[in-house]
């Protein structure tokens, strides 16, 4: 998610790191799809949306029919705002099992504030003597979190039980 104006180098190592893969960006400015360096264009499609637009995401979410992704990252408007809502639409529709989904830059203190919905998501019904986890409501499929600072990584799949 996002193409940083006009050099895309973020693409060239990606594209440079994983010699078979096909990249999707997504960018809310279209200005930021146009390329100064020679690429293989059948490994990256572009999609103009806004990450922040919640119909933008269901309707990229559709345009992409059945592809499913190993990995997703966000390093788009680093809105706490926008990280949550791009996490909810795109986590649980396009992401592959096992896949992980990083979201880049998440010191917003409203994204702290979430941070307790995506844990109750990880241990949804493990028993608690006391002080049971609020019932998260949506089950995203969460298997696992690593944070780092600034960045978090959330995998989608099925929860390790004890
Ligand atoms: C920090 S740059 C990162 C770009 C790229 N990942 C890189 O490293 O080269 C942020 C990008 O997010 C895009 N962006 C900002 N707000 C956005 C939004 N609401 N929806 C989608 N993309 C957005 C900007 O146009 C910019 O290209």
């Amino acid at each position: 998610m996002g193409n940083y104006p006009s050099n895309g180098n973020s693409m060239r190592m990606w594209l440079e790191f994983f010699t078979e893969a096909k990249i999707t960006i997504i960018d809310n400015n279209e200005r930021n799809f146009f390329y100064d360096f020679e690429f293989d264009r059948d490994r990256i499609n572009t999609y103009v949306v806004d990450q922040s637009s919640i119909s933008d995401l269901n309707s990229f979410v559709d345009k992409i029919g059945n592809e499913k992704f190993d990995f997703i990252i966000d390093d788009g408007s680093h809105q706490a705002d926008h990280q949550i809502l791009s996490l909810e639409v795109l986590f649980p529709t396009i992401l592959k099992d096992n896949g992980v989904y990083f979201i880049e830059d998440i010191h917003d203190k409203k994204f702290v504030e979430y941070l307790p919905k995506i844990y109750s998501n990880l241990n949804d019904g493990e028993v608690s003597s006391n002080y049971r986890l609020e019932d998260p409501n949506t089950d995203l499929g969460i298997s696992c979190i690593n944070m780092y600072r600034s960045l978090i990584c959330i995998q989608r799949g099925k929860k390790i039980t004890r």
